[in-house]
């Protein structure tokens, strides 16, 4: 039987990508977005329009903090049996100068998404995007069942939030709800506010590259197709199985961690192109490292990550010259 799934954030870079390949598998998806200025509009209208051209989707333009959206939402209430929550502001740096913005579109707007679920008899599984972030500044490797209390930043701390509320709803409403820990997500279609992104638009602008942290910083990089596949293999997981009240969080991302030089060399190397480089400090809210560690999800989900480095960046790059 075909399911419903309702994707918010979806003219978003994660929510474009798991929206687009569950369209092609034949489900039917209702997307939403606010489609908000935070970086450049018009990519995330292009996304939508490649969307549209599905004839198994539907849009609202809309916010998830405002009443009249769940008004609308109503006539498909008993049909949604699964929710992929990725709508909210991302960005660490962000978060430090507009701290406000992340208690209400991540802690807020999920508040008003669980309100609209919790009698829900339909609903299998309402997934939602946290972050690696959550670790802290010594995070790194940590298991997805160590305990978060020492975020740097309130972006970070709006997904510990989430995660908590996670634990009140689901006890209370017997509802499974999971929450995804993502590890610095790249490819085509992605955000400009993010490093390998931003790195050949300021080069396009002949400028140098901002490297922070001295260029110490290390990072699980994870190819955006390797986040779709292991997040459609979570689905399939609670969709099998009759699991009620479930409250969890999960690692995803890739294994391997990066230095950022040798990130900074391996697009270097892709796009044959030497940039010219600024070393700056750290910036406030950054974490040193981020390292995944997903034994438990290997086991669990039997999680792949199927696309290196410079695999990943050359259809990233392949893309945004074309773009
Ligand atoms: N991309 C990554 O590397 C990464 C890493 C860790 C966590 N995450 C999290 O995953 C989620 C998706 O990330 P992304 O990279 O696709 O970000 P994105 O900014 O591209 O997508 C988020 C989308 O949500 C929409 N949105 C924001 N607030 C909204 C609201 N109140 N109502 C309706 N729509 C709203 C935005 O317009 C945007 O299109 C975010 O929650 C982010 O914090 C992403």
């Amino acid at each position: 039987m075909e399911t419903k799934i309702l994707i918010t954030g979806s003219s978003g870079f994660i929510g474009f990508h798991i929206a687009k390949s569950e369209l092609e598998k034949g489900n039917y998806v209702i997307g939403v977005d606010n489609l908000n200025e935070y970086y450049d509009v018009k990519i995330k209208e292009d996304r939508l329009k490649i969307l549209k051209k599905y004839k198994n989707f539907l849009f609202f333009k809309d916010d998830l903090n405002n009443n009249n959206f769940y008004k609308k939402l109503k006539k498909y209430f008993s049909d949604i049996d699964v929710v992929i929550h990725l709508a909210g502001q991302a960005g660490v740096r962000y978060s430090i100068t507009n701290p406000e913005t992340y208690i209400t579109n991540n802690i807020l707007a999920y508040v008003k998404l669980l309100e609209f679920f919790k009698f829900s008899k339909k609903l299998r599984v309402l997934l939602f995007a946290s972050s690696s972030s959550v670790y802290g500044e010594k995070g790194e490797k940590k298991s997805s069942n160590s305990s978060v209390d020492k975020p740097i930043s309130v972006y970070s701390a709006s997904k510990i939030s989430m995660e908590l509320i996670s634990n009140v709803y689901s006890k209370i409403y017997n509802i499974n709800l999971i929450g995804l820990r993502f590890f610095t997500v790249y490819g085509p279609w992605g955000r400009p506010d993010m490093s390998y992104f931003k790195f050949l638009l300021m080069n396009k602008r002949k400028k140098p590259l901002e490297i922070y942290n001295y260029g110490k910083h290390q990072r699980s990089f994870t190819y955006i197709d390797d986040v779709i596949l292991n997040l459609s293999k979570i689905i399939n997981f609670y969709k099998k199985k009759k699991l009620k009240g479930v409250s969890s969080v999960f690692n995803l991302g890739n294994e391997k961690t990066i230095k950022l030089m040798d990130f900074i060399r391996t697009l270097e190397k892709v796009t044959n192109i030497k940039f010219k480089k600024k070393f700056v400090k750290k910036q406030l809210g950054d974490v040193e490292k981020t390292g995944a560690n997903i034994k438990l999800e290997k086991n669990k989900f039997n999680l792949e990550f199927n696309h290196d480095l410079k695999e990943g960046l050359i259809k990233f790059y392949r893309w945004f010259k074309n773009y």
